[in-house]
């Protein structure tokens, strides 16, 4: 029997390859043997694809994309379709689990320099990703046809009509009709469940793609296809099977643990993973009193309200997203990692991400004059530590990076 099964997969190794991709991407990558609790983030970003992927398919076979049933629809999987309110409750936890994973995942990015040369273009794609997730969170959002589905929809879209000459008509081309209406439902669904995921998946695969073809950065930065042994293997590279995937195993079973307390006890999360707004139908007559995205959305929000002009406010919340592609190229340290950086760009990247939650938290706010002011102030920092970064990672005293990396 077991000689069947090998033949069976021989002949069609043969011709599909099977074995070797399995090879090249898991038994006979070598990753450095030092990655730290930072490199779970990439797989958990892969688990909470997957889910969303999973969960959503279930949602469709339910939901209706009109403007007059996509309320009772949600309704009806809540409460009537067995195990709705759990694919629903998994859909909504995992689109906030998949930013948190991302944003310490791209956090993990700028700690050890892991968009520097050579990995530019895993960043760049991973650039495209977050856009792409944007997105997607963005047009998933409109699904349920609440009032902030609608209104949040409302204000977003509107944002275009600020591009001059075009604006106008752009923002009708966007909407299918004067109005968020049912044209836009249909076409943010059709977009949601089909082109998206299909070019999210696309670039997933380009990303580990990527970052394969030049091997994994490490918390050292250094480059570990540098010192290799008689037989051409990295001497700090193991084989990504077994030993990372028992790791991210790891990974996997403590995500799913802290994601099933959310879904189980607090689906909601106090309004920040489904806002109480939204359980509310969509009421093109009665503006809610604030009109605000989910959280994960909020800094680039608070961008956009700090600038008076909306046209200028517009250009500095794309420029905000922008700055990031350029990354690379704007990191001049001699070093990459900020284990081996000086005080400065330490200093810098920590001004940088107390702006970036405070901005994210005023974005979940009404405006104020106060508020307004330190968002401002908040927006100009989170802007300086891209534009300055050639001069103070230039000036930056520099720890002398080891050899190899360093492993206890
Ligand atoms: C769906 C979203 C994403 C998935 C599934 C994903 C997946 C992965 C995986 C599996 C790895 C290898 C394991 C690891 O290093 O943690 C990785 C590495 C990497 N990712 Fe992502 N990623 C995503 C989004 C992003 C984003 C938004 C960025 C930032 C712009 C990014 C930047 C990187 C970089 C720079 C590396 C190399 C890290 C290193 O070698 O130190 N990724 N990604």
């Amino acid at each position: 029997m077991k000689n069947i099964v090998v033949q069976v997969f021989n002949w069609i190794d043969d011709r599909l390859p099977i074995s070797k991709p399995w090879k090249d991407h898991m038994a006979e990558y070598y990753a450095p043997k030092n990655f730290n609790i930072w490199y779970y983030f990439g797989s958990l970003a892969l688990l909470v694809l997957v889910i969303q992927l999973a969960s959503g398919l279930f949602l469709t076979m339910h939901f209706k994309p009109d403007a007059t049933l996509a309320f009772s629809s949600v309704e009806h999987i809540m409460r009537d379709v067995q195990w709705g309110w759990l694919m629903r409750y998994m859909h909504s936890t995992g689109a906030s689990a998949f930013f948190i994973v991302i944003y310490l995942h791209i956090f993990r990015g700028l700690i050890y320099g892991s968009y520097r040369s050579p990995r530019e273009l895993v960043w760049i794609i991973g650039m495209i990703i977050y856009v792409m997730l944007m997105a997607e969170a963005f047009m998933g959002y409109l699904q349920p046809w609440g009032q902030m589905s609608y209104w949040g929809a409302q204000v977003i879209i509107s944002l275009f009509g600020a591009i001059p000459y075009i604006g106008t008509g752009l923002v009708e081309w966007i909407r299918g009709d004067f109005v968020v209406s049912d044209p836009t439902l249909n076409r943010f669904f059709a977009f949601h469940v089909f082109l998206v995921p299909i070019l999210l998946l696309a670039m997933v695969v380009a990303h580990i793609i990527a970052l394969h073809e030049k091997g994994s950065n490490n918390p050292d930065g250094v480059e570990i296809k540098a010192t290799k042994g008689k037989d051409g293997i990295p001497l700090d590279g193991i084989p990504f099977h077994p030993y990372y995937t028992v790791k991210d195993l790891w990974g996997y079973a403590i995500f799913l643990f802290i994601f099933a307390a959310i879904i189980f006890y607090s689906p909601q999360l106090g309004g920040w993973f489904l806002e109480n707004d939204n359980f509310e139908p969509a009421n093109p007559l009665k503006t809610p009193t604030e009109i605000k995205p989910l959280w994960y959305l909020t800094p680039f929000y608070s961008i956009l309200r700090a600038v008076p002009d909306k046209l200028f406010g517009v250009i500095a919340m794309g420029g905000s997203l922008v700055v990031w592609f350029f990354l690379p190229w704007l990191d001049r340290s001699p070093v990459k990692s900020m284990r081996y950086k000086g005080i400065y760009s330490k200093i810098a990247l920590a001004i940088f991400v107390i702006s970036f939650f405070i901005l994210g938290y005023l974005g979940t706010k009404p405006v104020s004059p106060e508020k307004t002011m330190i968002a401002r102030i908040c927006a100009v920092l989170y802007f300086s530590f891209f534009i300055f970064m050639p001069i103070y990672t230039k000036l930056d005293k520099t720890k002398p990076v080891p050899e190899r990396v360093i492993y206890k």
